[in-house]
């Protein structure tokens, strides 16, 4: 269900925000935490994986000035599933209180068109098989589930049809 709009803009990501980014990571996964990292020092190491694998490739959305949602795209990814590199969706979250305002919507976006200037053909993501919000947000920007590996469902989009953009 949508709620009453916000203002929000999207921007990259710097480096000094990962300790944001993790505070928010922990909000947004409550409910969730059998497909999250909980405590704050593995979370820190993730912001910084994330960081590593593609500074260029994390996104934020900003309303009233501080950052409610990220999204964190990585354009070295080698899928060995796909057998050739993807753009590889490793984290999407948005704060509780500012969902279902179209704002995960248009990080994805952002993300779909940095891996197309990237020139990437195909983006791919994991998701909890029990996850059925993210799974329903995923299909409606065109993903597909393409199997599943312990309880990680894989979900494939091809950028060159995808009406996400
Ligand atoms: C998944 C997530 C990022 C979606 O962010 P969001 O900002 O709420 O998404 P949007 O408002 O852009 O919604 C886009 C579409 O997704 C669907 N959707 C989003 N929230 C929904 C909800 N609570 N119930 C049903 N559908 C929902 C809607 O169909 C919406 O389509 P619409 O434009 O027709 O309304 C957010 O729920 C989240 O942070 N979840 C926790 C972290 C997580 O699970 N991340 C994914 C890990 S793989």
């Amino acid at each position: 269900m949508r709620k009453e709009k916000v203002s929000f803009e999207i921007e990259r990501a710097r480096e000094d925000q990962l300790d944001e980014l993790a505070r928010l990571y922990l909000e947004g996964y409550k409910g969730l935490e059998e497909y999250s990292y909980t405590h704050p020092d593995d979370v820190k190491a993730y912001m910084e994986w994330l960081w590593r694998r593609d500074p260029e490739g994390i996104f934020v959305a900003k309303a009233n000035g501080k950052i409610v949602g990220f999204v964190a795209g990585d354009s070295n990814w080698f899928s060995k599933r796909e057998h050739k590199k993807v753009g590889a969706i490793h984290e999407i979250v948005v704060h509780p209180d500012y969902r279902g305002m179209g704002i995960g919507q248009a990080l994805m976006k952002r993300i779909l068109e940095y891996f197309k200037e990237k020139g990437l053909h195909t983006a791919e993501l994991w998701v909890g098989d029990e996850n059925y919000k993210a799974i329903d947000f995923y299909r409606k920007l065109g993903f597909k589930e393409k199997g599943q590996y312990n309880y990680w469902v894989r979900m494939t989009l091809d950028l060159n049809h995808s009406k996400a953009q």
